[in-house]
């Protein structure tokens, strides 16, 4: 049985904290506010970024995942979150002399190609708006030591409760004429225990599904679901700080990984059941 802690434990953390104690390990979930955290996962009240709360790190950890998140999209929250609180938590765990298996949640918005063309982790990952630039730091200062590290690059993150595109499309807005990369919140939390399982990680995966769209794809194909009259339109004109590009998660899929829902339809299709 492993140690594992899960800090920033909000939908994924909680999806990969339940994961793995049912798997039989011991998990510790590290939020501000931990109250409602599902049992077996044992609450830990810490703010990161602060520094407070750490006294209580359980020690002779086998395990620690990062998966703070930012509180807004502000500059200063994800210096907060992508880089001072994981800063705190590097530093407490080496002040310990600990070297637990280190995990860390990124992002794909790190890749700036806008192209519309395939990306995977061997390609250049230097976005340039101010919040990718903090991303590709975090991910710098993560992966800077030695020992197992590795980090997970996220697409876009939805599932039940993560409503913002259904909402969007029953609103009758405009897609941006993009190319969607999309991962249903538990195949996030299932590809985190799956890495966390390896002996000799990549540096880097990209956890996304199967099948990026074009996003006004998506937004036709939820709008037909939910009977969307008129059908969702796109915009040509909006342009995005995401960039355009078609994620590939080959590297994980060929570490063994099996996804739940391997397209937007497979889970939005439950969600909407
Ligand atoms: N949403 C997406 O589409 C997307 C895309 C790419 C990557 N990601 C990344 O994927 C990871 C998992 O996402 P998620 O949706 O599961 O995030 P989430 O539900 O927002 O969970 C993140 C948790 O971090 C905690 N947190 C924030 N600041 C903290 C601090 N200073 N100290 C301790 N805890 C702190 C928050 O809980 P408290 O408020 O209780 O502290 C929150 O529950 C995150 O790192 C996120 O940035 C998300």
């Amino acid at each position: 049985m492993a140690r594992v802690l899960i800090a920033g434990c909000g939908d994924v953390g909680t999806r990969l904290g339940l994961i793995l104690a049912a798997a039989g390990h011991a998990v510790w979930g590290l939020r501000r506010h931990p109250q409602n955290l599902p049992a077996p996962i044992q609450p830990l009240a810490a703010d990161l970024h602060r520094g407070s709360g750490l006294d209580a790190l359980p020690c002779e950890l086998d395990a620690v995942v990062c998966m703070t998140a930012a509180d807004d999209g502000s500059e200063a929250a994800y210096q907060r979150a992508y880089l001072e609180a994981p800063a705190q938590l590097l530093a407490t765990l080496a002040q310990r002399g600990e070297q637990p298996r280190l995990l860390f949640a990124s992002s794909t918005s790190v890749y700036g190609q806008d192209d519309g063309d395939w990306v995977d982790e061997t390609s250049l990952a230097a976005a340039d708006t101010p919040t990718a630039r903090i991303m590709r730091r975090a991910e710098a200062q993560w992966l800077d030591g030695g020992g197992w590290r590795s980090v997970l690059r996220f697409g876009g993150i939805y599932g039940p409760g993560r409503t913002w595109l259904i909402e969007q499309v029953r609103r009758g807005g405009k897609a941006s004429n993009i190319w969607s990369n999309r991962i249903h919140a538990e195949d996030a939390a299932r590809a985190a225990a799956h890495v966390l399982a390896l002996a000799t990680p990549e540096p880097t995966y990209n956890v996304v599904d199967d099948s990026p769209a074009p996003l006004p794809e998506v937004y036709a194909w939820l709008g037909q679901r939910l009977g969307v009259t008129p059908p969702p339109s796109h915009d040509t004109t909006v342009a995005s700080r995401r960039g355009s590009k078609r994620v590939s998660n080959r590297r994980l899929r060929a570490s063994g990984f099996e996804l739940l829902y391997p397209s937007y339809r497979d889970g939005y299709a439950d969600m909407l059941e």
